[in-house]
């Protein structure tokens, strides 16, 4: 027989059906409650509500585990490549071999953007944020690539889909040149996915750029553990904008916009900010008793996170890349560092994030490690919106193919003033 569950309303009972996931908590389907009842469910945040249905991450929050397509992420992180990793979220299996040559290829005939998109880089003025600049410049792609925004043509969706993973970092980093001043580097396809983001972003045409392998693979580990999350708020922003129809390019970047906030893709700027704020592992105990205070604002950036309750495991891989990369550096005693390892072992042990179960989140090591790397902080968001370009992409396209899609429209409980009657100026006192 099948789950239900009831739901009681002015003495009379409503069934609704509870549905099974492959994994994880059943779902209450309350879809048919507001025809059956006149009643709605308020739910801010969405703290206990699915959006959809989705194949493509899961995230056991308690356990601290996250699979992508059923492949658990850190050992993703360890044995595959980035550009793997999103054929995977795209199509539910890893490349064969056969299927990886196509792929790869083709990825590559797309890295080059449209001529014309360097003047309008020129608008913009110089220093500005490069996350200000892709926000717009990634919309813009459906100004320069008209022939692949139709969303209900499945091989238009493919070109778009491709056209955006190979663009994007080049867009990424044209637009960190062009906020130093620096002439943009054309992409070579004789790199790979993350060696060539890397040339474009630190080489200078007066210069042949030499890759450092250990810093691309932890690069191309970096955009792994970024690909996706399941429904975070990017995510659902770009599941909400395009379930209007409108064109791919669009979407993703309404997907740049909600990740640069610093309670999402810009926590990791904030964390280093924060970590050589405090900049002595003697002023920690002062920091933490901040972010305890209920009438201080400061939170630990780079901890925390709404599903997980145990340690974040990207934020595991991430450490280790951490100190993978300053130790290539030569830079094992890094001062920020040890303030990040001290700051996360008092903050483990104290019972207010004990209690509130708040472990490090992703950002907490990152900005250490891209640091290090050279990249700026200003990078950092911008880094994360390339990897997670590839679970938006996923998103994107799954919801297509969904006989479910219907244009979002979330409800509301109004709380505002009762009809009343309008008066014209003259007779307002
Ligand atoms: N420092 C201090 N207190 C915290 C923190 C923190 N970093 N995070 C949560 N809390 C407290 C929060 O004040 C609340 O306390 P109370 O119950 O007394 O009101 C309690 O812990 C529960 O937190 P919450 O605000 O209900 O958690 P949330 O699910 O709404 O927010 C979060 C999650 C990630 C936005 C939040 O933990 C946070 O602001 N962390 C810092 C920013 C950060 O690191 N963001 C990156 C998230 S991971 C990457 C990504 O997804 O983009």
């Amino acid at each position: 027989m099948s789950k239900k569950a009831i739901i009681s309303l002015d003495g009379q009972n409503f069934d609704l059906p509870i549905i099974e996931g492959s994994v994880g908590p059943d779902v209450i389907d309350i879809s048919k409650l507001y025809a059956q009842s006149g009643k709605f469910t308020l739910d801010p945040g969405f703290t206990s509500t699915a959006s959809c249905q989705s194949s493509i991450t899961y995230i056991d929050g308690d356990k601290g585990e996250c699979y992508y397509r059923g492949y658990p992420m850190d050992v993703l992180a360890e044995k595959s490549s980035f550009l793997e990793i999103v054929h995977l979220l795209w199509t539910g299996s890893l490349p064969t071999k056969a299927e990886w040559y196509e792929y790869s290829e083709a990825i590559k005939t797309h890295t080059m953007v449209h001529e014309q998109m360097k003047t309008f880089f020129n608008g913009f003025r110089r220093g500005s944020h490069p996350m200000a600049i892709l926000t717009s410049v990634v919309a813009a792609l459906s100004a320069f690539y008209p022939d692949s925004i139709d969303v209900n043509d499945l091989e238009q969706r493919q070109i778009s889909a491709r056209r955006m993973i190979a663009k994007v970092p080049t867009l990424a980093a044209m637009a960190y040149k062009y906020s130093i001043g620096q002439p943009f580097i054309y992409p070579d396809n004789n790199l790979d996915y993350c060696e060539n983001f890397m040339q474009m972003t630190f080489g200078v045409p007066t210069e042949k750029y030499k890759v450092n392998k250990v810093f691309s693979k932890a690069l191309d580990k970096i955009f792994i553990l970024h690909a996706d999350h399941e429904q975070n708020a990017s995510t659902s922003t770009v599941r909400l904008a395009a379930s209007s129809g409108v064109n791919p390019f669009a979407s993703i970047s309404a997907g740049f916009t909600s990740l640069w906030g610093p309670l999402h893709g810009g926590a990791n700027e904030a964390a280093l900010n924060m970590l050589k704020e405090i900049g002595d592992v003697k002023n920690i105990p002062e920091y933490v008793k901040r972010a305890k205070d209920k009438n201080d604002p400061f939170k630990l950036m780079g901890f925390g996170h709404r599903v997980y309750k145990n340690y974040d495991p990207r934020a595991k891989v991430m450490q280790k890349t951490c100190h993978d990369v300053l130790e290539e550096l030569g830079r094992k005693d890094d001062k920020i560092l040890q303030v990040a390892i001290e700051l996360e072992k008092i903050a483990l042990q104290d019972d207010y994030f004990v209690e509130k179960k708040l472990y490090p989140n992703i950002d907490f090591y990152s900005g250490i490690t891209l640091s290090a790397m050279g990249f700026p902080a200003t990078m950092f968001t911008p880094l994360f919106a390339v990897a997670r370009t590839a679970g938006w992409i996923a998103h994107w396209k799954e919801m297509y193919l969904d006989p479910q899609n219907r244009i979002g429209r979330p409800r509301q409980l109004y709380i505002g003033e009762k009809p009343r009657q309008f008066l014209e100026l003259k007779d307002r006192d």
